[in-house]
C-alpha cells in the first residue's frame, strides 16, 4: 500500500525487537529493515560494505549490526562501518506512523550511497607519452 511518497511495508510488530526482516525489491537491491531493542526502525541495503554479507542475519546491538560473515560493525543510522573498518552501505529513510513502518519510496527503488565529505581521493590518470 502506498501513501504519497512513503511506502507502507506493514506493522512494526512484524519485526521482533533486535532483529531484521528483508524486503525484496524488483529491479533493485534487497533491503533489510531492522528494529532495535529500544524501538528504532532503520533500513539498509542488505549488503555489508565489506564483502556483501547479509546484514539482516547479523546481530543487532544498540543501533549497530554486526555482520555475520566477518564481524564488521555497521551503524544502522548511517550505514557506515565503525571502528577501523571503512565502507558504507546505502540507507533508506524510514518512519513509523500509527504502528506501521514506512520507507521512502524513491530510496527503495534507487538507494543512494551517502556523500563522503571526508573522502578526498582523487584518481589521476597519467597520459602515456
Ligand atoms: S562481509 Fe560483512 S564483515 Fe565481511
Amino acid at each position: 500500500m502506498m501513501i504519497g511518497k512513503w511506502l507502507d511495508i506493514g506493522p512494526v510488530e512484524q519485526i521482533e525487537p533486535g532483529t531484521a526482516r528483508t524486503l525484496p525489491v524488483r529491479g533493485g537491491e534487497e533491503i533489510a529493515v531492522f528494529r532495535t531493542m529500544n524501538g528504532e526502525v532503520h533500513a539498509l541495503v542488505n549488503k555489508c560494505p565489506h564483502k556483501q554479507g547479509p546484514l539482516s542475519q547479523g546481530i543487532v546491538h544498540g543501533t549497530v549490526v554486526t555482520c555475520p560473515l566477518h564481524n564488521w560493525n555497521i551503524s544502522l543510522r548511517t550505514g557506515k562501518a565503525l571502528g577501523d573498518d571503512v565502507g558504507c552501505v546505502p540507507t533508506i529513510p524510514t518512519k513509523v506512523d500509527a504502528g506501521r513502518i514506512f520507507l521512502l519510496r524513491e530510496a527503495v527503488l534507487a538507494p543512494q550511497v551517502p556523500e563522503e565529505p571526508d573522502s578526498a581521493d582523487v584518481v589521476r590518470q597519467e597520459k602515456a607519452a
